[in-house]
C-alpha cells in the first residue's frame, strides 16, 4: 500500500513539473496530435506496429504531428513534402540522435557511428566510410569477393533444390536480408511481375547465369522492383530517431529543442499526393521512366535516409541486392511450399529497427538450366 502511495506521489509530482515546464513554453505551437494521457502520453495507442498506427493518425492530424512517448515529445513526419523541408532545410539542427536506454546501456551512443552525436569523432568515422570503406574504389576492388559469395549462396540453394527443400529466407535484424525477403515475397505474390523480371534477366544476361555488377545498369525492371520493395514494405519503417538541437519553426509549428523526430518512411511510401494509382499495390511499373532514386534527394523514396546521417553503405547495399535478387531469379524458378497459392502468403510485419516478415517466407527453388 505504502509502495502504491509512493508511486502515485512520484507520478503526480513528475506530471506537475512536466506540465509546468510545458506551460512555461506557452509561446510554442506544437504540431497537432492525439491527446496524451498523463505519464504515458500516447504510448498505449501505438501497438505492435507503430509505423501503421502513426500513419493512420497522420491522416487525421497531418504530416507533422506531435506524439508523447512517455515524457518524450516526439514529432512524426509522414509526407514526402514535409520530409523534404525537415531533412533538406533543417538537417543541420536535427542531425543528432535520441538514444534509447537499450542502446545507452551498451555504450553504443559512444562507440557506434549510428548513435553517436555529431562530434569530430563522428565526422572522422564518416570520412573513413566515404573515402575508404564504401568508396567506389574499394567497392570496385572487392567485386570478386561478392561474386564468390553469391556463387556460394547459389551453390547452397542448388543443394536445397535437389532435395526439394524450402529455402528459408532467414529474417534477421539485417536490412539487406529483410529487403530481399520482402522482394521475394512480393514477387511470389505477383506472378506476372516475377515473369517480367525473369524475362528481362534472360534477355539481358542469358538464362541461368549469375548477375555481374557490370549488368546492373542494363536491368531497369529489376531496379524498379527494388525501389518498389523499398516503397511498400520498407525494410526500415522509421529512420533512426533524430533529436532537435534547437527550436525549429516549420509551417507555423515548433519542433522544440530536445524533442525526438521520427520520419515515417512507411507512411511516406503511401503518400497519396505523390504515389498515384493504388498506393497499396506492388507495381514496379510505376518507377519505369521516372528519375526517382534512393540517394536521399527524392524525398518520396528515402529508404536510406537523407542529409548528413544518410546511410553511408547505400551504394554497397544496392549492389549486393541487385546481385543477390537478380541471381536468385535468373538461376532458379520458385514455388511456394505445400503448393500454397500466391494469395495465401502471409505478409504480416514485425516491427523493429528493420521491418521483418512476422512469418518467414518459405519458397522452394527449382534449378534453371542454361
Ligand atoms: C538495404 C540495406 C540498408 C538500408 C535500407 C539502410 C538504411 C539506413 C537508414 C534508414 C539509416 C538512417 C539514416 C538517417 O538517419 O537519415 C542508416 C544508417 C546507417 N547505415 Fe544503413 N542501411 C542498409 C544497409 C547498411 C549496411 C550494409 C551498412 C554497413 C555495412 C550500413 C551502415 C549504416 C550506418 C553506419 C549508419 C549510421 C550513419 C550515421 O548515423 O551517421 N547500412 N541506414
Amino acid at each position: 500500500m505504502l509502495l502504491l502511495l509512493l508511486l502515485l506521489l512520484t507520478c503526480t509530482t513528475l506530471y506537475f513539473f512536466h506540465d509546468r515546464n510545458v506551460r512555461s513554453k506557452a509561446s510554442y505551437k506544437l504540431p497537432p496530435g492525439p491527446s496524451p494521457l498523463p505519464i504515458i502520453g500516447n504510448l498505449h495507442q501505438l501497438g505492435k506496429n507503430p509505423h501503421h498506427f502513426s500513419a493512420i493518425l497522420a491522416k487525421i492530424h497531418g504530416p507533422i504531428m506531435t506524439l508523447k512517448l512517455g515524457q518524450l515529445t516526439t514529432i512524426v513526419i509522414s509526407s514526402a513534402e514535409m520530409a523534404k523541408i525537415v531533412l533538406q532545410n533543417y538537417d543541420q539542427f536535427l542531425s543528432n540522435r535520441t538514444v534509447p536506454e537499450a542502446v545507452r546501456v551498451h555504450n553504443h551512443h559512444v562507440h557506434s557511428i549510428a548513435f553517436m552525436p555529431i562530434t569530430p569523432l563522428w565526422r572522422f568515422l564518416r570520412k573513413i566510410c566515404n573515402n575508404q570503406l564504401f568508396a567506389n574504389k574499394t567497392i570496385g576492388a572487392t567485386q570478386d569477393l561478392r561474386r564468390k559469395k553469391v556463387q556460394e549462396l547459389l551453390g547452397k540453394i542448388h543443394q536445397s533444390s535437389q532435395i526439394g527443400e524450402a529455402t528459408l529466407f532467414v529474417a534477421g535484424t539485417d536490412t539487406i536480408t529483410s529487403t530481399l525477403e520482402w522482394a521475394m515475397t512480393e514477387l511470389l505474390s505477383n506472378p506476372n511481375t516475377m515473369k517480367r523480371a525473369k524475362r528481362e534477366l534472360e534477355e539481358t544476361i542469358g538464362k541461368g547465369n549469375q548477375v555481374e555488377e557490370s549488368d546492373i545498369a542494363r536491368l531497369p525492371y529489376l531496379e524498379a522492383i527494388l525501389k518498389e520493395t523499398f516503397r511498400l514494405p520498407p525494410s526500415v519503417p522509421f529512420l533512426i530517431p533524430r533529436k532537435a538541437d534547437t527550436d525549429v519553426e516549420i509551417n507555423g509549428y515548433t519542433i522544440p529543442k530536445g524533442s525526438q523526430l521520427l520520419i515515417n518512411v512507411y507512411a511516406i511510401g503511401r503518400d497519396s499526393n505523390v504515389w498515384k494509382n493504388d498506393t497499396n499495390l506492388f507495381s514496379p511499373e510505376r518507377f519505369l521512366g521516372l528519375e526517382t532514386h534512393v540517394k536521399g534527394r527524392h524525398f518520396e523514396l528515402i529508404p536510406f535516409g537523407a542529409g548528413r546521417r544518410i546511410c553511408p553503405a547505400l551504394s554497397y547495399a544496392m549492389k549486393i541486392l541487385f546481385l543477390m535478387l537478380g541471381s536468385l531469379l535468373n538461376c532458379f524458378d520458385w514455388k511456394l511450399e505445400n503448393d500454397s497459392k500466391a494469395e495465401d502468403i502471409d505478409k504480416k510485419q514485425e516491427f523493429g529497427i528493420s521491418l521483418r516478415k512476422a512469418k518467414p517466407l518459405r519458397a522452394i527453388p527449382i534449378k534453371v538450366n542454361n
